[in-house]
């Protein structure tokens, strides 16, 4: 599937001045220090290929949610990664707009890499403010803008969309791998297709999970998300998470599943848990019990899908060509609860044939901090948490739909 928008491979970028979003909104550990910096390496194609072409590379990005300028979410640090990661010097100008930057770029030699400061210091970034956004387009000196931060095209801010009002605008190379990937996967996928499901809410997923029912050949269901679908089923599920208001949407997903599979199938189409692994709360302390989803006690909380159930997922997705997975099927965060998406990573990691894609930004941090090969041992780990989500459920994103169209 060829990608509708341009990319910096479509454009003449030699030698110029240019502009690129990325998405760094990496991690910090409590001491400030970045605990993941997956999306910074995922940044470096991009970056390397602009190397390679001569530019001048000027970056900007978020990081975190911060209410004006907080030196805690100085972009600094990443500054310093990138420069580690692509072992080549980066500048950092702790300005995003105005005088400052407009020197420092104009001083910075033909071929370099400059990392603005924190777009989110501005309240004019998240208001898509065009004023800001023409500052943005100016003070770099830029003759294009790069969209390659994937995470945050679901967000029209001034450096997603009103941005593309001012620059020829294109996509970096991340940014065309996710939504190529993504989309490729969803449209027109190796079959059989699994879906695996999970994570906290079935409110949260709504879109996703009925994209799954048109386009997936089964769907296993698994954490938290299982609870509220056990419970509409008549468990009494104790304790766990459930979602007690969500019965007119399962209405309308078991009508849509039973509309697609009948109703004989519909149970081997929506896959849910048949026993559960409980605690009496939830802490590392805690040991795993096995029990029925149909036996739960009053005060026992289910925190992952059971060893049954592990395995007849386990069995389900070895027979798949592809699998998009969104969602842990537990309470990972603790290692004895984290048993069931364990078991998903292992059984996609050793079945390198089958096409492994993982959405979702809780599911991603599991599967990197599980693989000792950085997300290597899978086909696509996106970058992008609720971006990915968006575009799995066949949503418009506002950060790809402004860039300029592909020439036919
Ligand atoms: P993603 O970010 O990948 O889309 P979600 O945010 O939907 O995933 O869900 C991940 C969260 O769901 C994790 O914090 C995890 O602890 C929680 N979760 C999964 N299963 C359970 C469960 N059985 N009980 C409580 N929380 C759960
Ligand atoms: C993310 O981490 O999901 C993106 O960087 C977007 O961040 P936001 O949810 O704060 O807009
Ligand atoms: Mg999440």
């Amino acid at each position: 599937m060829t990608f509708f928008k341009e990319t910096i491979n479509s454009v003449p970028l030699q030698g110029q001045t240019v502009l690129v979003r990325a998405d760094y909104n990496v991690p910090l550990a409590p001491d400030g220090s970045i605990a993941d910096d997956f999306r910074i390496r995922a940044s470096l194609p991009t970056i390397k290929k602009l190397l390679q072409d001569g530019c001048k590379v000027v970056i900007i990005s978020h990081l975190g949610r911060p209410e004006g300028r907080d030196p805690k979410l100085s972009l600094e640090p990443v500054a310093l990664r990138l420069a580690e990661l692509l072992g080549e010097p980066v500048r950092f100008v702790d300005q995003t707009i105005g005088d400052k930057v407009r020197m420092a770029i104009k001083r910075a030699p033909g071929r370099s890499v400059t990392v603005l400061e924190n777009l989110r210091f501005y309240t004019e970034e998240e208001a898509n403010d065009t004023q800001f956004a023409h500052s943005l387009a100016v003070d770099s000196r830029a003759r294009y803008f790069v969209q390659d931060g994937f995470g945050v095209v679901h967000r029209a801010h001034a450096s997603t969309a009103a941005i593309t009002q001012y620059l020829p605008s294109v996509a970096g190379l991340l940014l065309e791998r996710e939504y190529s990937t993504i989309t490729q996967a969803m449209k027109a996928p190796k079959r059989p297709l699994v879906a695996v499901m999970g994570g906290a809410k079935v409110s949260d997923k709504i879109a996703i999970i009925k994209a799954f029912i048109n386009v997936a050949d089964t769907i296993i269901i698994g954490g938290a998300m299982a609870n509220t679908f056990l419970a509409y089923r008549g468990d009494d599920m104790g304790k766990s998470l459930v979602e007690p208001d969500e019965q007119t949407i399962l209405d309308e997903i078991y009508a849509a599943a039973t509309a697609k599979v009948g109703s004989k199938q519909v149970d081997d189409f929506l896959v849910l848990p048949s026993d559960v692994a409980v605690a009496k709360a939830i802490n590392t302390a805690e040991a795993r019990h096995e029990v029925a989803a149909n036996h739960l006690e009053a005060d026992d909380i289910a925190l992952d899908i059971g060893l049954k159930s592990i395995e007849k997922a386990a069995k389900i997705i070895t027979g798949a060509k592809t699998v998009i997975w969104n969602g842990t099927l537990g309470y990972a965060e603790l290692p004895n609860f984290a048993h069931g998406s364990a078991r998903v990573a292992l059984a996609l990691a050793t079945h390198r044939s089958i096409v492994s894609i993982i959405g979702g930004g809780d599911t991603a941090d599991f599967v990197l901090k599980w693989d000792a090969r950085n997300g290597g041992s899978f086909t696509h780990v996106s970058t992008g948490g609720g971006a990915s989500l968006e575009l799995m459920a066949g949503e418009k994103l506002p950060g790809i739909e402004s860039l300029l169209d592909a020439r036919k």
